[in-house]
């Protein structure tokens, strides 16, 4: 197998930064790709009580075990395979099983603060912001939270007003001087989803 890419997608909650990460997938056979999701990496918080989870504040870097995600993209670089966590955003945890990832030669790595760290941007072929309005980012984020992830209209504006626009600000918002390219508008932007495309396959050869 040649060097793998690596592609991260860094973008605020509700930006389109999945959606790009999948139509991406969609783009290739899929024994030649894989998305790796910041959010399986957020730390192991089995020791704590529900109502502990439920304070835990998710948009700053510190809630994520970068340590394991670094490790497992490095060991996929390598040509091995990880085992990767998976989060269960209903529990706010962890789940105790975990899923085999092979190596492919596309790897995606999506998620609000992945170019915050500097160990981890250093390792990406290829940077990503998704930017998209705040408006559209907690409409989206209202819909799906109470849709997929077990949440109630007033959890998700309360968490939105005390922590995620806040750590956006901070944290999220500052990473896209790290960006290679700006994504205005997530997955709909189809021209730029095809540019990356383009530049993949060309690394592919
Ligand atoms: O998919 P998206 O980028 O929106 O996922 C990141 C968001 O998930 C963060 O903004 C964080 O507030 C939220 N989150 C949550 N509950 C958890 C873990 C993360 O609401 N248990
Ligand atoms: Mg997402």
């Amino acid at each position: 197998m040649k060097k793998p890419i690596l592609i991260g997608i860094a973008g605020g909650t509700g930006s389109g930064k999945s959606t790009v990460a999948r139509e991406i997938f969609r783009s290739f056979p899929s024994e030649k790709i894989c998305i790796i999701m910041q959010d399986s990496y957020y730390k192991d918080q089995s020791s704590l009580s529900f109502e502990d989870r439920i304070r835990t504040n998710y948009d700053h870097p510190n809630a994520f075990d970068t340590e394991l995600l670094i490790r497992h993209l490095k060991d996929l670089l390598d040509g091995k395979k990880i085992e990767k966590p998976i989060y269960d955003f209903t529990v706010h945890n962890r789940k105790a099983e975990v899923e085999i990832v092979e190596p492919r030669e596309i790897i995606i790595l999506e998620g609000i603060l992945i170019l915050d760290d500097k160990a981890l941007r250093d390792m990406m072929d290829v940077k990503i912001y998704v930017d998209t309005d705040a408006d559209l980012r907690i409409l989206r984020r209202l819909v799906r939270d109470i849709r997929d992830r077990g949440r109630t209209m007033e959890s998700v504006i309360e968490q939105y007003l005390t922590v995620v626009r806040p750590m956006h600000l901070q944290f999220i918002e500052p990473t896209k001087r790290y960006a290679d390219l700006i994504i205005p508008e997530g997955g709909k932007n189809k021209v730029a989803i095809d540019v990356l495309v383009a530049k993949i396959r060309q690394h592919l050869g």
